[in-house]
């Protein structure tokens, strides 16, 4: 085994085997039903069953869905269901709750969300759910920290959606700052999927070439890494600004996430992880790069950040503890 990766203490739950690709949506809005188009034309689901208050919108969606299957790479059974679905499923998304209106953080939404996503893990818990849960609700590393202890599931088997859509924004600007394929970018967005998020670019390549040295050595100016970083955390509120609301690019991040479960991948991805130690950190969910397989979280691959960056990620691991704090204290 790799020395560089650090084993996640808390995480050993017991490796659950994909017995049924059966994934369940709970909320059908924008996020919920991008997620579902997303899974819809990349395949590798047998089962997809949508959840959602409204019944009578589940199953219009499930039937429009359903109607594109026969222009879709494969198979798969989609339906509007109940709580009852989740019992036999391999892995639940919660995209359900508020979303941001213009102006507002996704802070703001923390008290409604969680009572919500409170409720849904509890219904979910009572069917006999084993899986994985996957968070998507925000903010999003306080949701995965109120679905986590609800649930009771092990540390390892519930996560958030994190910072994986972030860096994705990240490698999209880079490539084309530098005019180069985003699939060629390694670079990750670490925090908190918001306002205090931190890019370790020591830590960012491109091919295989240090993103540092790329500017150096073409008198790139630094204060353009700046703008790239400025770019990812005020997309959400420029897109919202905008449109009302974002959810494709979360859709396709979910999607990537759920395939590295299925497929049993140990793919990089950073999660809103349980930290326990960990970048000196304890008892927090947060984007960190994670390997992700059929088990959850397998491991933490825990980078060596510079006091500038450890500074970053820890102000922004005490903020999130804050509010789980001052906010939650009524509601878990
Ligand atoms: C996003 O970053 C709003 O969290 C959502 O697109």
């Amino acid at each position: 085994m790799c020395s560089i990766i650090i084993p996640l203490k808390t995480a050993k739950g017991g490796i659950i085997m994909i017995e049924k690709r059966k994934v369940v949506i709970v909320g059908a809005g924008f996020v919920g039903m991008s997620m579902a188009y997303s899974v819809l034309n990349q395949g590798g689901v047998e089962e997809l069953v949508l959840i959602d208050i409204d019944q009578n919108k589940t199953q219009g969606e499930a039937m429009d869905l359903s109607h594109g299957l026969p222009y879709a790479p494969q198979r798969m059974e989609i339906k509007a269901g109940d709580y009852e679905d989740c019992k036999d499923a391999s892995v639940i998304v919660i995209t359900a709750g508020l979303n941001q209106k213009p102006g507002q953080s996704r802070l703001d939404l923390t008290v409604a969300n969680a009572k919500i996503v409170k409720d849904i893990t509890e219904k979910i818990m009572a069917s006999g759910f084993n899986g994985i849960i996957v968070v998507a609700s925000n903010p999003v590393d306080v949701m995965t920290y109120v679905v986590a202890k609800v649930s009771g599931l092990p540390k390892g088997r519930v996560f958030g959606s994190g910072t994986v859509l972030d860096t994705a924004r990240l490698r999209y600007l880079i490539a084309d700052y530098l005019e180069i394929s985003s699939k060629n970018v390694h670079a990750y967005i670490l925090g908190e999927h918001g306002d205090s998020s931190l890019v370790p670019w020591e830590h960012c390549y491109v091919g295989c070439k240090r993103m540092l040295d790329i500017m150096k050595d073409n008198n790139l100016p630094t204060e353009d890494l700046k703008k790239i970083h400025d770019g990812v955390w005020k997309a959400a509120y420029e897109i919202i600004e905008k449109k009302r609301a974002t959810y494709y690019g979360i859709g396709l991040a979910l999607n990537r996430i759920v395939k590295a479960i299925l497929n049993d991948e140990n793919a990089i991805l950073t999660v809103s992880t349980y930290l326990n130690d960990q970048y000196g950190q304890s008892d927090i969910y947060i984007g960190v790069p994670a390997i992700i397989n059929s088990s959850g979280i397998k491991e933490l691959l825990e980078l060596k950040l510079n006091s500038e960056d450890q500074a970053k990620l820890d102000k922004s691991c005490n903020m999130l503890k804050q509010i789980i704090q001052n906010d939650l204290k009524d509601i878990i």
